[in-house]
């Protein structure tokens, strides 16, 4: 069986909001509470732990175990991932992405479970035209080939014993530059799969974000 590990110790400094991003209210409910209504139905997931900001593990939902998380994205992870008791596969999801379906975690633990990689990781195939920059911040140096681009989001999914040893194995420097714990597995040399996933499931970060959001589960719900 698997365990979920939620990540919610972000400040949402972009966001600008009077509490922490993942317990702003959403369509009616803390935005974390979206990612665990979700996971409450995903059939392989029997724990759920979340990662909230030091002082707030109160807003831990029922039935979840709740940890402080650490100062950048990936200590959060480790810290729940030491917290959230026995399991394998690992789920690792982003408080900040609640409307990713039950459909997509159940294609990425589907997906490890029939192929060799170390984890699985959603994405979403990139549809602008994406150019690399100099370092003056203005000259374009080279367009890169799109058909081989994708935007990588989360859920990712890990055999267990990979994510422990690319944790363990990281600097304080390595999990600062994480900004996806997949990553942290190609370093290690492991295999990294994608499945597709659609632009649908956003990362909430400005109040831009969060509008649109909500008009997408009030979509959902009506
Ligand atoms: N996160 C975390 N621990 C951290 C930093 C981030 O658990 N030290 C989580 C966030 O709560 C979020 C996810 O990682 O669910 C993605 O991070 P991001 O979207 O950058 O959220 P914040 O860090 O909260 O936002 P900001 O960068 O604007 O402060
Ligand atoms: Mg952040």
């Amino acid at each position: 069986m698997a365990v979920a590990l939620i990540v919610a110790a972000g400040r949402g400094e972009r966001l600008g909001s009077d509490r922490p991003k993942a317990l702003v209210a959403l369509a009616g409910r803390p935005m974390l509470e979206w990612s665990v209504g979700v996971l409450r139905s995903v059939s392989e997931v029997e724990r759920i732990a979340v990662a909230l900001p030091e002082g707030w593990l109160d807003a831990a939902p029922a039935g979840t175990v709740g940890v402080a998380g650490g100062a950048v994205r990936s200590q959060s992870v480790r810290q729940a991932l030491q917290a959230c008791g026995a399991g394998d596969p690992v789920v690792v999801h982003d408080a900040a992405r609640p409307l990713a379906p039950a459909e997509l975690f159940e294609r990425a633990l589907a997906r490890l479970e029939s192929s060799g990689a170390d984890a699985v990781i959603a994405a979403a195939p990139v549809s602008d035209t994406v150019k690399e920059i100099g370092p003056d911040g203005r000259t374009v140096v080279r367009t890169l080939d799109r058909s081989r681009l994708w935007a990588v989001q989360t859920p990712q999914v890990f055999r267990r014993a990979a994510l422990e040893r690319a944790l363990e194995s990281a600097g304080d420097d390595v999990l600062a530059a994480a900004t996806d714990d997949a990553w942290l597995i190609e370093q290690a040399g492991g295999a990294v799969e994608v499945v597709e996933s659609s632009a649908a499931n956003i990362k909430v970060t400005t109040p831009t974000d969060l509008r649109l959001a909500e008009l997408m589960l009030a979509g959902v719900r009506v």
